[in-house]
């Protein structure tokens, strides 16, 4: 890959505490536009916090985050959103009331009328471009009408990973454990739709557990282990034992 101008995203030390538990100690990472980057570790190593800490959800206590080189300040995930940073969250947030539609466009409705502070949103374009969605994801929705609250885990995440990818491309998509909930067929396809963001130049940072599945789409691989990325390695010049051995903090640290 060819190197040009500052990495797209650079955390730098990040602190955060969560009472008595150092979470995050130093955390840093790097990653280049394009490009995507696998990050493991065990259970509570801190990667849903690190990530949470760029969304903006848990901001960091402290530390540095430059996008493109220059220093960002997250706060909020409102900040997050603003510079482009979407996230997938493990714990998935859901309208659970409202069907799959209206959470594929949540916040963001297409609008057939609009007087005033009255507003009626277009539901037909709305159902039409969520079938479609759906359907690029090949993630079958029996009935689409209904509440998400009555879906399976599966299909919930489904939905979840329909709306950021109708929202379009962004600076950095980040997907907490986007395979975890999902039957063998599903976990095909989301893989699938995985790989054609990463051909279409997306920059994703994808945290998960199945080496198998971090293999089938990185670029690299950061391990964390006690609330710092210890390794980053090249995927294709590692094998899993590697990584279970990092994972473990068995083998010596390395950096690509
Ligand atoms: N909101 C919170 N309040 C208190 N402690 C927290 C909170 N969130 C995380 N922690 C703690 O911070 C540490 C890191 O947790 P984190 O969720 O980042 O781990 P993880 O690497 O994502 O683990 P997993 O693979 O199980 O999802 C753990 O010790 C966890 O208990
Ligand atoms: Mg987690």
């Amino acid at each position: 890959m060819m190197e040009t101008g500052p990495p797209l995203l650079e955390v730098e030390n990040i602190e955060k505490r969560f009472g008595g538990v150092r979470a995050l100690q130093g955390a840093s990472l790097s990653i280049a536009e394009g490009e995507t980057v696998a990050l493991v570790g065990d259970n509570g190593a801190g990667k849903s916090t690190l990530v949470k800490a760029v969304a903006g959800v848990q901001p960091a206590d402290s530390g540095t985050i430059r996008l493109r080189g220059r220093e960002v300040a997250i706060r909020s995930a409102k900040d997050a959103g603003a510079l482009g940073v979407e996230v997938l969250y493990q714990d998935l947030a859901l309208a659970n009331t409202l069907d799959v539609a209206a959470n594929v466009f949540l916040g963001d409705e297409p609008l057939w009328l609009k007087l005033g502070w009255f507003s009626v949103p277009d539901t037909r374009r709305m159902d039409a471009e969520t079938a479609a969605t759906l359907d690029r994801l090949r993630i079958d929705i029996p009935d689409p009408k209904r509440p998400v609250a009555n879906l399976s885990g599966g299909q919930r995440q489904a939905v979840a990973i329909g709306r950021t990818i109708h929202r379009g491309r962004r600076e950095l998509l980040i997907l907490d454990e986007p395979t975890a909930a999902l039957g063998v067929e599903e976990v095909r396809k989301v893989l699938a739709l995985l790989r054609s963001l990463r051909d279409e130049g997306q920059t994703m940072i994808i945290v998960s557990h199945d080496l198998e599945h971090v293999f089938q789409v990185s670029d690299r691989i950061a391990v964390m282990r006690q609330g710092r990325v210890q390794a980053v390695v090249r995927t294709s010049e590692v094998t899993k034992t590697d990584i279970v051995r990092l994972i473990v903090g068995d083998i010596e640290d390395a950096v690509a």
